[in-house]
C-alpha cells in the first residue's frame, strides 16, 4: 500500500507527464480530471448551483420525482453500486426511497472523500452496510468478492459524468459496469440531452463567470505544482459547441503570442491559440440507447423533465 506522501508523489509525476504531453500536441490539450484539485472540486460545486448551469438541479427534480418508480426499478434488496462517490443529495434521493437495499458500494479514487462519503451516508441510513472501494472507476477494477449472493445489483452513475468520457471510454465503461451487475442487473444513469446550443453554451461559460474560473483554476494548478509560468490572466476560457463530437468544449485561450515554461521546458503559444481543456457529450435518447444496446444494455426506462434537458435512465442487463 502506498502511504498518503508516496500517492501524491505518484500523482504529481502523472499530472506532470500529462500536462508536458498534452502542450506538446497540436492542438495543446489537458486532460479534464486535473481540473479537480482542490480548489477545481471546490469551484464545480459552485458551477452545480448557478442559474446557468441547469443539469444538476434538474437531474436532482428528475430524481425526487420519480425516486418511487426508480426505487421499483431497482427492486427489494438490491446492492447498489455508485461510480463516483460524489453525488451526495442524489445519492441520498435514491437510497431513501428504496426498499430494504442490501448493501451501498461507492467507488471513487479519492480516498480520503469517498471515507467522508460513506460515513456521511452510514449516519443518514444507520441501517444500510456502505462498503467503499477505492478505485478509478474509468478502469478496470474487481468488486469486493463477498457481496451478497443472489441479491440484484444496480450501477448508479449520476451527474451525467459519461458525457466527460470520450465514446471509447465510455463504451468500456457501459461494458465494465454490465460485467460488474451480471445477469439480471440494472443500472440508473444520468445523461444530459442535447438541445439549443445557446443553452448548452451558456451552461458552460456563466454569466457568473465561475466556470471560466474553473477552467483557468488549472494554469494555477500548473503554475504551483509544475513550476510554471502561466500568465494566467492572459489567457480567457472559451466554452464552443463541436456538432461532429456532439460535445461542449472548455478551452484556454492565449491572448497573446507567448512563450511558457512548464518544468523548464518552454511552450509556444500563437495569439487565439487555445488549450482544449474539457469535453462534455450530450446525448439524445436514441443515440445512448444505440450506445447502451452495443454495451449489453438496454434502455427500459427515461424519466426527463419537462423541458427534456436531461436524461435519467433505467438500464437492464442483456443475456
Ligand atoms: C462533472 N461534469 C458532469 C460536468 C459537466 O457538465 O460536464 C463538468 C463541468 N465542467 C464545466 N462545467 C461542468
Amino acid at each position: 500500500m502506498l502511504d498518503r506522501a508516496d500517492a501524491k508523489a505518484v500523482q504529481r509525476e502523472a499530472f506532470r507527464a500529462d500536462v508536458l504531453a498534452g502542450l506538446s500536441q497540436t492542438p495543446k490539450r489537458l486532460p479534464a480530471r486535473w481540473l479537480y484539485d482542490d480548489r477545481g472540486s471546490e469551484l464545480f460545486e459552485e458551477i452545480t448551483r448557478v442559474d446557468d448551469y441547469y443539469p444538476t438541479r434538474t437531474e436532482t427534480g428528475i430524481l425526487e420525482g420519480n425516486a418511487a418508480a426508480m426505487a421499483g426499478f431497482c427492486g427489494t434488496g438490491a446492492v447498489i453500486i455508485e461510480y463516483g462517490a460524489g453525488a451526495g443529495v442524489k445519492t441520498e434521493i435514491l437510497l431513501g426511497a428504496l426498499e430494504d437495499p442490501a448493501l451501498y458500494v461507492p467507488v471513487d479514487i479519492a480516498g480520503d472523500f469517498l471515507k467522508a462519503s460513506a460515513e456521511r451516508i452510514e449516519s443518514r441510513f444507520p441501517d444500510l452496510t456502505v462498503q467503499p472501494v477505492v478505485a478509478d472507476f474509468t478502469d478496470d477494477f474487481d468488486l469486493p468478492e463477498d457481496l451478497p449472493r443472489g441479491a440484484r445489483r444496480v450501477g448508479f452513475f449520476p451527474g451525467s459524468t459519461i458525457g466527460n468520457l470520450d465514446a471509447d471510454e465510455a463504451a468500456d465503461f457501459l461494458k465494465r459496469m454490465r460485467g460488474h451487475v451480471q445477469a439480471g442487473g440494472r443500472a440508473i444513469l444520468g445523461t444530459d440531452l442535447k438541445k439549443d446550443v445557446a443553452t448548452l453554451v451558456r451552461a458552460y461559460d456563466d454569466s457568473e463567470g465561475v466556470t471560466a474560473e474553473f477552467d483557468r483554476n488549472i494554469l494555477k494548478r500548473i503554475n504551483r505544482e509544475l513550476g510554471g509560468t502561466f500568465p494566467v490572466d492572459r489567457f480567457v476560457h472559451e466554452a464552443r459547441w463541436n456538432e461532429t463530437a456532439s460535445a461542449v468544449e472548455m478551452h484556454l485561450k492565449s491572448l497573446d503570442a507567448q512563450t511558457v515554461e512548464v518544468a523548464g521546458r518552454p511552450f509556444r503559444f500563437a495569439p487565439g491559440e487555445t488549450i482544449h481543456t474539457e469535453s462534455s457529450r450530450k446525448y439524445s435518447v436514441e443515440g445512448f440507447s444505440r450506445l447502451a444496446s452495443a454495451c449489453g444494455w438496454a434502455v427500459e426506462a427515461v424519466w426527463t423533465d419537462r423541458g427534456r434537458k436531461f436524461a435519467v435512465l433505467g438500464l437492464v442487463a442483456q443475456a
